[in-house]
């Protein structure tokens, strides 16, 4: 039978590899990548790069699947994201019944660790429930940016005994802000965090984690925004795309 590896590759440091990672890495016949958007290109690289670092002495393919179009005339969010999760879900069984051999393995590089704001078990979950292709599925657990940000700022994302929210950009701000619940955000390319109240927030951002162009800034909210926002739309500019994530937390 296929076997498919969902293999997190951190966030951007080649060194975030696990050992367990690099393993499975090297059992691979086919890379499956499915970037997408601005970040696109960049990313390929990178995961070439790590191909090229990590695995020696085995000949390995790289499939491109592309990513099918969200239909902007689908009001509901949710619904929008599940008729294209469909879509791709059809273009995964395509390519794993096309491009991979019944006892060979595939594998599916996910930036950070997969179980975190990443479609690619629920694509493949969807692929399982079609039942037109049999395959194993293996998940390697990876650093995710969450981690890369608190291991960067040297800080413990939960008080002590407390819960931490994850969410993103659009949802905070639904929620007009953050409650007593330290908040981690991702996905925000809506800057929410320059739309919210700031008083009484501290705030820890972080952009490209683990490479040479990491970003860091914290401080109270109030005296950090314009910063942040200066400093992240220069970078965004330079680089052509931007990837960052903050710990918004009520200070003490
Ligand atoms: C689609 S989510 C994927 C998250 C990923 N699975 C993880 O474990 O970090 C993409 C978001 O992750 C965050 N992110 C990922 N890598 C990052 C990095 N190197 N630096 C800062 N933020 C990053 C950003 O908030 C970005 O918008």
């Amino acid at each position: 039978m296929r076997t498919i590896f969902v293999i997190g590759i951190g966030a951007g440091d080649p060194e975030h590899l696990t050992v367990q990672a690099i393993a499975a890495l090297g059992r691979i016949d086919t890379f499956f990548v499915t970037d997408k958007g601005e970040t696109a290109a960049d990313l390929a690289r990178m995961r070439r790069a790590l191909l090229e670092r990590y695995v020696a002495g085995r000949a390995y393919r790289i499939v491109d699947v592309p990513d099918p179009v969200r239909d902007p005339s689908i009001a509901s969010y949710v619904e929008r994201v599940a008729v294209w999760h469909e879509e791709r879900a059809r273009r995964y069984e395509a390519a794993l019944e096309t491009e991979l051999g019944d006892d060979q393995c595939g594998g599916f590089l996910v930036w950070g660790d997969p179980s975190l704001y990443d479609s690619t078990l629920r694509v493949l979950e969807h692929v399982a429930a079609r039942g037109r292709v049999a395959f194993a599925c293996e998940v390697i657990p990876g650093i995710s940016s969450v981690q890369a940000l608190a291991a960067r700022h040297h800080i413990v994302l939960n008080r002590i005994g407390a819960p931490l929210l994850l969410t993103t950009g659009r949802r905070l701000l639904e929620a007009g802000g953050v409650g007593d619940t330290d908040t981690v955000v991702l996905l925000d390319g809506a800057q929410a965090f320059a739309a919210i109240d700031p008083m009484g927030l501290d705030i820890y951002w972080g952009a490209y984690l683990g490479t040479g162009r990491e970003l860091l800034v914290a401080g109270p909210l109030v005296e950090k925004v314009g910063e942040i926002a200066r400093v992240r739309a220069e970078a965004r500019a330079r680089h052509g795309w931007i990837l960052d994530i903050y710990l918004l937390r009520r200070s003490h």
